[in-house]
């Protein structure tokens, strides 16, 4: 884990901690994982190639809030929103987007809204994005492995990477 940038509270306003899936169901686990600790305002930040896995990823973790629709890639309609029994889930895409399209938006009223967001591609739109959001890279690593570099940046997000962090190193001794 990177504990650098030590806040004056004295836990890490930022923190890093790599998930190895060595299949699909790993990817779920872990999402299902970050659902469990997400509460309304949770903003993750997706990024990976096409096909590294963000939109599975999006599914296992809808489901885990609680979500029964089915949950498609929102690539076309950019934003969709789901009533989940935990909370809202607000599922983004903003792959055919510029910045200049997703200002006007207005995406702060679902980041500050009253459910838990997924962003995927949202590198593209950064500068838009919280300062406080956990990032998730999703990369390919041969067949099904994916590697999954999370990044919390601000609290609770830096915390949750220590969690993660932890669950995944047991998962491997196992
Ligand atoms: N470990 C894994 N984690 C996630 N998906 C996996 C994994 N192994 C295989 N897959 C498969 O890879 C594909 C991932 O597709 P998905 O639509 O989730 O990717 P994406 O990153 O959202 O792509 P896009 O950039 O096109 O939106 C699915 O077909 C899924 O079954
Ligand atoms: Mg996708």
């Amino acid at each position: 884990m990177d504990n650098s940038g030590q806040a004056g509270s004295g836990r890490p306003d930022r923190a890093s901690a790599v998930w190895e899936a060595r299949n699909e169901r790993d990817t779920a686990e872990l999402a299902r994982r970050l659902a469990g600790l997400a509460r309304p305002g949770t903003v993750l930040a997706l990024d990976g190639d096409l096909g590294a896995g963000k939109t599975r990823f999006s599914q296992a973790f809808a489901e885990a809030l609680g979500v029964k629709d089915v949950v498609n890639s929102p690539t076309f309609t950019i934003i969709k929103e789901y009533e989940g029994e935990r909370m809202p889930f607000y599922h983004m895409d903003v792959y055919r987007l510029s910045p200049e399209e997703a200002e006007e938006l207005g995406l702060d009223d679902y980041f500050f809204g009253d459910g838990a967001t997924i962003v995927e591609w949202a590198s593209l739109i950064r500068e838009l994005l919280p300062d406080e959001r956990l990032e998730i890279e999703i990369e390919h690593a041969g067949d099904d492995a994916r590697r999954i570099v999370l990044t919390g940046i601000g609290q609770p997000y830096a915390s949750w990477c220590a969690t993660i962090g932890q669950i995944g190193d047991d998962k491997h001794e196992r």
